[in-house]
């Protein structure tokens, strides 16, 4: 494993869609674990691949002690609101308040091409949201 270098704000990569995953092999994976061993390194809830300078749609989370691999995440559906404090590994010394939804569900494929579905509320939900904008080149900033 290796850790990855972190794009920050205002780097154009972070303002690009990225493409879908369509092939699930041993680079992939390479990638998703690399993206983890960053994110903990970082003290990070979540890392999505363009903010490690990959166009892809995969993104690891940790919210609290159990590490999720997306790849190819749509939000099915959103329910409710929160307003909380909220940051990101490529915006550093920038924190502000974003409105989200309070429970998501998540459809998602897993790092083997397996289709899955990942229910999130409060922190969950809120980092589902934050890292799957990152693949279409959104920002907290924008919320
Ligand atoms: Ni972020």
């Amino acid at each position: 494993m290796a850790l990855l270098e972190i794009c920050t704000y205002p780097d154009p990569i972070l303002r690009t869609k990225a493409s879908p995953v369509s092939v699930f092999d041993e680079e992939l994976r390479r990638l998703i674990a690399d993206m983890a061993e960053t994110m903990y390194k970082h003290e990070g809830v979540g890392l999505a691949a363009p903010q490690v300078g990959v166009l892809r749609r995969a993104v690891v989370i940790d919210s609290g002690g159990e590490l999720i691999e997306l790849t190819n995440p749509v939000i099915l559906s959103a329910r409710g609101q929160q307003r909380t404090i909220e940051g990101c590994l490529s915006c550093p010394g920038k924190v502000g308040y974003t409105l989200r939804p309070e429970r998501v569900t998540v459809k998602a494929y897993d790092r083997y091409g397996k289709e899955i579905t990942i229910k999130g509320t409060d922190l969950l939900a809120k980092a589902l949201c934050h890292e799957i904008d990152h693949l279409d080149g959104v920002l907290f900033l924008d919320k």
